[in-house]
């Protein structure tokens, strides 16, 4: 079966298409940003994203993503290691301290930027409710999405443009 993962796709024995999809990519693909915690699609460190959505995938199996497109925390930053701007945030104002959720929190908060760039501070609190920390009291964890979110609003309006610019 064939499998997109952070923009390449990768052929996989139907055999391991039962294994849990976390266990997967941490042992087989080494990426190891999805963590392993609960076990039971409750605390959000699993969570991957599958066609812009996130998915907690300490439940799910290989077979779920089957030609769909998958992103991991290690396809956020640029090739040339530099960090996604979200990532930086989630840095520059102290989002992070043991990091066991930081994973599964920037890729939720991409998910939700990419589709609500302009949304208010309640609404990203409301977006991360499934993504549990026990480090940092969320404050830090949304203001690096807020301070964040003016990226993907200048994305959005030069979308805009260009769609405007197309139509005419
Ligand atoms: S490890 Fe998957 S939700 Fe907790
Ligand atoms: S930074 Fe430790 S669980 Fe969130």
């Amino acid at each position: 079966m064939k499998l997109h993962i952070n923009g390449r796709e990768i052929e996989v024995a139907r055999e391991h298409g039962e294994k849990r999809l976390v266990e997967f990519l941490r042992e087989d693909l080494n990426l190891t940003g999805a963590k392993n915690a609960c076990d039971i699609g409750a605390c959000g460190a699993c969570t991957i994203l599958v066609d812009d959505e996130p998915l907690k995938i300490c439940i799910k199996r290989v077979k779920d993503v089957e030609g769909r497109r998958v992103l991991t925390i290690e396809g956020m930053a640029a090739p040339d290691g530099t960090l996604h701007p979200l990532q930086q945030a989630f840095a520059d104002a102290g989002a992070i301290q043991c990091g066991f959720c930081t994973p599964g929190m920037v890729l939720t908060a991409h998910a939700f930027l990419l589709r609500k760039p302009f949304a208010t501070r309640e609404e990203m609190r409301q977006a991360i409710n499934g993504n549990l920390c026990r480090c940092t009291g969320y404050q830090q964890i949304i203001d690096a999405i807020q301070q964040a979110a003016r990226h993907y609003q200048s994305r959005h309006s030069e979308q805009k443009h260009e769609i405007v610019t197309e139509a005419n």
